[in-house]
């Protein structure tokens, strides 16, 4: 597990991204009115942190295009996103929020 913040350093509402090595995709972190999730940063579409789009309930809208993503589920919900951006599973230990990254298909075949 990585360790991100403090749990009240991430307001609801809030989003970080972090970067993890050089190898790993950046991971954007959200706290939601339903909790927090985790997904990759950059939006499937194009080139846009996620981190830096707008929460709505668990759904993120891309800063760049306005696709929406489930944050519960990495899908897209509307164009011109079609694909899924990965979710990560997300914790938090004494108060200390952490992210275990979803082992990439690619690191795997
Ligand atoms: S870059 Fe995200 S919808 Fe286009």
């Amino acid at each position: 597990m990585i360790p991100v913040c403090r749990i009240e350093d991430l307001p609801i509402g809030e989003s970080v991204r972090i970067e993890i090595d050089e190898v790993t995709p950046a991971i954007a972190v959200f706290h939601t009115d339903e909790g927090l999730y985790a997904v990759d940063d950059l939006c499937s579409h194009q080139d846009a942190s996620l981190s830096e789009g707008w929460v709505e309930g668990c759904f993120v809208e891309c800063p760049l295009h306005a696709a929406l993503f489930d944050l519960r589920t990495g899908a897209p919900s509307c164009l011109p996103a079609r694909r899924p951006v990965r979710t990560h599973e997300v914790s938090v230990l004494e108060g200390m929020v952490h992210v275990r990254p979803a082992v990439r298909e690619e690191a795997v075949a």
